[in-house]
Formats: C-alpha cells, structure tokens, sequence
C-alpha cells in the first residue's frame, strides 16, 4: 500500500489548480443512465472514485470514451468523458462493484426511472459512521415505486412508470436529493421536492439535466420543483471546481503561510468557508483567476465553527479545518453535526502532538506552539487530507499510511503541493 511522507515546515507559495468536483462529477456521470443520447462531461477529475463508478456503468451498458490530451493542456486539466447508455443491458448493481463506493447506490433512481426496475445492493458500512439510504428509498416510493429490501439489495419496481408527489425531506440529504431529482425528471406529471438539499453539486446536476431537457425550477433553494418529461437527450457539460480541494488547500497555505493562487476556484461555492479563514486571520480574496490565500506572519485565532448544509459550514472541510485550529492561539469548539463519528482524525492528529479533548459531537481544539512529525494512519478521504495539512506544518518527518483515501478525492495531491514548495512524496509499497 501506497504512503506519503511529508517534511513539514515549508511555506506554500504559488498557484494550485482547482480540479472538477468530485462530488458533482459522481451524480453528473450517474445522469447518462437517463438517456439513450450522449452525454459529454468536462472537467472531470482523474480520481479512483471516478474509475469505480465507470466500472458500475458499464455493467449497466454505459459506454464510455476519455478525450486525448488537447494543446496547452497539462496532465492536472480534468478529462472530457463521453458517456452513452444506448441500452441499459443490466439493472442489477451488484455488492462487489456498489461496496467500493456509497454513492454508487445513487444509480438506483436513473434505472428504475429508464427501466421500471432496479436492483441494487445496499451500500454498507462506512468509516464516518452510519450513513443509512432509507431517505433515498422514501423518495421513491413517494414517486409510486414499490421498494423491498432482500438479500442485501434494494429492489425499486414501478413497471407503469413514477408519478410526480410531493416529497419533504425530515432532513437535508444531498444524496436524496440528487435521487429524488432523477428519478422525477422522467416521471409523470410534477414533484415538488421539499427541503431539497442547496449544495452547489444539487445545482450542478439540475444545471446539467435541464441541458438534457428536463423541466426543473428551483435548484439551489430547498424547493425544487420538476415538471416529468418522456425522454431526455444527449448535452455537453462541464464539472464545476471542487469546493472541498478549494477548501483544503487553502487551509493548508493558513497552516504553513505563504501565499497560492487556487486557480479556477469560486468564492461563492464556499464563502462560509472562507468567512472563517478570515476570522482566523487569513487573507481571502477572489480574483478573476480564482482565489488567493495568504498568510504573511499573522497569528491564526482559534475560531468556533459547526457543521451544516449549505451554505453553512461543510461537513467535508471539518477535519482539515480542525488540522488548522491545532496551531491557533487559544481553543477552537468545532461541532459536527452532519455525521455521527466523522472525529476519527482526532487520534491521529493527537500523533503528532495537537491537544483535542472530545466531548460529544463538539471538539474542543487547545492550539499549541508545535507540531511535530510522526507515522500516522488515513481513515476516511477528509481525515486523511487533515493529517496532509498538519504534516505540511509539523516539524519533521510525517508518514501517512493508506493514502488510497486520498487518492478518491484529490486529484494530483502531491504534485499540486510540491510545486508551491512543499516537500511531499509518495512511497509505493
Ligand atoms: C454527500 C457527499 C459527502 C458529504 C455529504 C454531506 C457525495 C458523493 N458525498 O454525501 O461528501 O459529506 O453529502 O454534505 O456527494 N441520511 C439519512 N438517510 C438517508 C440519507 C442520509 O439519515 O437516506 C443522513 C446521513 O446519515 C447524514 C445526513 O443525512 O447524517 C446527510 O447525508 P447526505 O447529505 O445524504 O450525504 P451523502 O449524500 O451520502
């Protein structure tokens, strides 16, 4: 297995290109089951999650072509993907392929839209705790599809079609949504999804389906309202920049200092994110080529934040953030409450000498004067990138095991980081 060992103490200083978003590359990449035409995705980032999800595709019949290198294109610019579900050959997504990946389950909606029928496995376990599907299913069946759970799978039949309801989300699931939202499309008649979720992957998504000729009003709200059409075409869509990679590089340049362009990077995707930077003491500001970050010797001040749908506070940069507060002056409350037990980095981070006491869903951060390198161990994708930013800013020598986390979520790490002068390298084993 793979590990990357940083030298930690180096300043950033540069530019880092933003890639596409994964998590709206995911659903984006899903949305071709929907229709027979072709749909051609931009921007989408080289990642193993990425690679997963193709796989599951084409067993379902999806045929996939990558776009060659163009010129003035460098090996970070995201790929073009055609996708092409002329015919759905299997609607069965099977444990061995959906258990690498949760968000693979979303392929239940397209199917069973196209199809009057999808199988597929229930996705399992996770290391951030349980993350259940039962909101998924509800909005389904609020759609007129008769749901049972056998053998592991989830079976979705509507062999007379779905049938624009209402459905009200008890609570803000991006999953759900992006389920409710392609399944309605194709269905009969209007759905009113309430308390959607607002996240810009939700936009991203409804952006890309209206381009394939659904009728949709609303995303980006918590209440979208789609007007079923019989059938969607082929469109050319490119990813937005990946808000969570934004987000994470600039907390590691907070971290070190220094000063990085995030090229391609949106401001209005994260500006809670942002918001806090600045009360920490960071420099923010968003120019045409993107956002620049800096830190030219400023203390960073501990800040208290908490987790919440968008617009707040995203769960997914929570560890990185908790990375940053190890080194602030005074203590930082961090609260999470979108996931149960997304705190396994507190451990790790504990390696290399950060002081985080836990007391529920909140952790109190005391920041300290060092951090000092240490052999530490990956969990999840956000966890590990947490430990990336301490060790950039530790002391020594860290190593960080299981780094295939990264590698599903963060196209290029070490390359980006290495050419604002970070000492970062992988280790194959
Ligand atoms: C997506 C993101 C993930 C992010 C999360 C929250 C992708 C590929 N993943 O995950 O990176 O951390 O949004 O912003 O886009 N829930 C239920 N029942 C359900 C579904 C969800 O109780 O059927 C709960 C979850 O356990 C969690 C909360 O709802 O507590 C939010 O989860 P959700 O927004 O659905 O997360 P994902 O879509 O899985």
């Amino acid at each position: 297995m793979d590990k990357i060992r940083i030298t930690g103490g180096q300043r950033l200083d540069g530019a880092i290109p933003i890639s596409g978003a994964k998590n709206a590359a995911l659903p984006l990449m899903i949305a071709s089951l929907l229709t027979d035409e072709t749909l051609t995705l931009a921007n989408v980032p080289r990642l193993s999650d990425v690679s997963a999800l193709s796989r599951i595709l084409s067993n379902h019949g999806v045929d996939r072509s990558i776009a060659g290198k163009r010129i003035g294109q460098s090996a970070e610019t995201g790929q073009t993907i055609a996708l092409t579900a002329r015919q759905i050959v299997d609607t069965c997504a099977p444990y061995e392929l959906v258990s690498t990946m949760r968000a693979s389950f979303w392929v239940i909606a397209p199917i069973l839209a196209r199809m009057g029928e999808a199988r597929v496995s229930l996705p399992g376990g996770c290391a951030i705790g349980t993350r259940p599907v039962d909101l998924l299913l509800m909005a389904l069946e609020r759609l007129g599809a008769e749901i049972e759970i056998e053998n592991g799978y989830a079976i979705a039949r509507a062999p007379r079609g779905l049938k624009g309801a209402e459905i009200v989300f008890p609570k803000v699931t991006v999953g759900g949504t992006h389920t409710a939202l392609m399944a309605a499309v194709l269905a009969q008649g209007t759905t009113v999804i309430e308390n959607a979720a607002r996240e810009p992957e939700v936009t991203d998504l409804a952006a890309c389906l209206t381009k394939m000729g659904a009728k949709i009003e609303g995303a980006g709200t918590s209440r979208i309202v789609v007007t079923g059409v019989a059938r969607l075409g082929g469109a050319h869509h490119a990813v937005l920049p990946d808000r969570i990679e934004t987000g994470t590089y600039a907390m590691a340049v907070a971290m070190t200092g220094g000063d990085v362009l995030l090229e391609g990077a949106r401001a209005d995707l994260l500006q809670s994110a942002l918001d806090v930077l600045v009360k920490a003491g960071v420099e923010v500001s968003s120019t045409n080529e993107g956002i620049r970050v800096r830190r030219n010797g400023q203390p960073l001040e501990a800040v208290d934040v908490e987790t919440d749908p968008f617009p707040g506070f995203p769960t997914d940069l929570q560890a990185q953030f908790m990375a940053l507060m190890t080194k602030a002056r005074g203590t930082s409350r961090i609260r999470e409450t979108i996931f149960e037990n997304r705190f396994m980095h507190v451990q790790e981070l504990a390696r290399l000498g950060a002081k985080i006491r836990l007391e529920g869903d909140c952790a109190h951060v005391e920041g300290v004067a060092k951090l000092t390198g240490a052999p530490v161990m990956a969990t999840d994708l956000r966890a590990s990138v947490s430990l990336v930013i301490a060790g950039l800013a530790a002391e020594g020598e860290t190593t960080i095991n299981r780094v295939y986390h990264l590698d599903r979520g963060f196209e290029a790490l070490e390359a980006k980081l290495t050419r604002c002068g970070a000492q970062v390298e992988r280790l194959s084993g």
